[in-house]
């Protein structure tokens, strides 16, 4: 809470120094409906390549606007949010006519927002909302809360306590489980982690589950901008700290893909997979081309996908009808609010899968090749 604060309160002292110093752009916004695509700029600003499905949503985003004659000005942050900041800056300043940001922190831009609205440039919020701020225009994402709770149930799952039609398996457990998140400052975190740990409760207070080392608060689990290594040395930290007396972890909940590698290779080198040791049931997201390998060779357990190609369509859907002087179309006018004001969003369903559903959901829809999936890599 203290750090949301703290992070308006400096973005509302760099919207005034902005202001100051007359960034509110040179061309961009205004009325742009009897324009030509071609003399029409979208600002496209991604977090980070680090993960690949940020790569594909640039990519995916950039073709489709290019491939209607839109100009494009596709930046990433590298994870650093002055970076991003002055990204974004500089994107106003040069005359964007609509901006889509996938926020690093999603707290920290409500100083361009404002000169982006001083300058009438509409802003998409691209899968991750932007808080703190009144001049988010649309936001366009998953259905978070049941990301969450479909991590949860393919954590459930792996372990026998529920079937895949969701009625009641026959495993009693009690299992031990260890519970991670995303970065505090990303909202979906706590959307991920909300939907899972609802998911989870009635597990953990019938005794099914057990949470060994007794971290189950998203402070004590989140992983600062969701990096696989510091995710590897909570894990190791946790097999020390709690699992030293012969008892085994046989499930981890994991927010997003990169993590679980981190926390998978943790687990391997304490002996885990080994002969005699079973690997824990690890569950993830994205979809990310090394995880499918491990799903599909049966080290990690499941992952959650989401289209990438469809949330980019849905962005330049809401990116033209700004540029026509219309309201893009919500189908959720309810569940984000961003702390200043309920922003109006588009949010896509997403699809649990497991290792019998990798060719139907991920290689008979063109997302991955079989080729990929057998080698752990992405052609590109
Ligand atoms: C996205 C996830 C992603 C995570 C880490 C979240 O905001 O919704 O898809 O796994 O960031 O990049």
């Amino acid at each position: 809470m203290g750090k949301r604060f703290l992070a308006a309160f400096s973005g509302a002292v760099l919207a005034l120094s902005l202001a100051a110093c007359g960034g509110e752009g040179a061309g961009g916004g205004g009325d742009t409906s009897g324009e030509k695509p071609s003399d029409l700029t979208i600002g496209v600003s991604m977090p980070t390549q680090t993960s690949e499905r940020w790569i594909a949503d640039g990519n995916s985003v950039k073709q489709k606007l290019e491939a209607k004659g839109y100009k494009v000005d596709l930046q990433y942050a590298g994870d650093d949010i002055p970076t991003q900041s002055q990204q974004v800056d500089q994107m106003i300043t040069q005359g964007a006519d609509v901006l889509v940001i996938a926020a690093i922190d999603g707290t920290a831009l409500s100083g361009q927002l404002q000169a982006a609205a001083d300058a009438k440039i509409p802003v998409i919020a691209y899968d991750r909302l932007i808080r703190d701020s009144p001049n988010v225009n649309f936001y366009v994402s998953f259905d978070n809360y049941k990301v969450g709770v479909a991590q949860a149930t393919a954590l459930l799952v792996g372990l026998g306590l529920l079937n895949k039609d969701g009625s009641k398996g026959t495993a009693k457990g009690p299992f031990n489980i260890e519970l991670f998140a995303g970065s505090l400052d990303d909202n979906n975190a706590h959307f991920f982690f909300d939907g899972a740990m609802d998911t989870l409760k009635p597990f953990i207070d019938d005794k099914s589950l057990r949470v060994k080392s007794g971290q189950t608060a998203i402070e004590q689990v989140a992983i600062l901008r969701w990096q696989q290594e510091t995710a590897q040395k909570r894990m190791e930290d946790l097999l020390t700290s709690s699992y030293n007396d012969g008892s085994k972890v046989q499930g981890v909940l994991s927010p997003y893909d990169g993590l679980s590698r981190g926390i998978i290779t943790a687990l391997q080198n304490a002996g885990y997979g080994g002969s005699g040791s079973k690997m824990p049931v690890v569950t993830g997201q994205d979809a990310e081309i090394a995880s499918v390998k491990l799903i599909n060779d049966g080290v990690q357990s499941s992952t959650i996908f989401k289209d990438t190609r469809l949330l980019a369509e849905q962005a330049v859907i809401a990116a033209e009808a700004f540029l026509q002087e219309k309201e893009p179309q919500a189908n959720d006018t309810k569940t984000y609010d961003n702390g200043v004001k309920v922003v109006p969003s588009f949010l896509l369903p997403v699809q649990t899968v497991y290792k019998d559903d990798i060719k139907s959901a991920l290689v008979d829809s063109g997302y991955w090749t079989a080729e990929e999936v057998a080698s752990g890599q992405a052609k590109g």
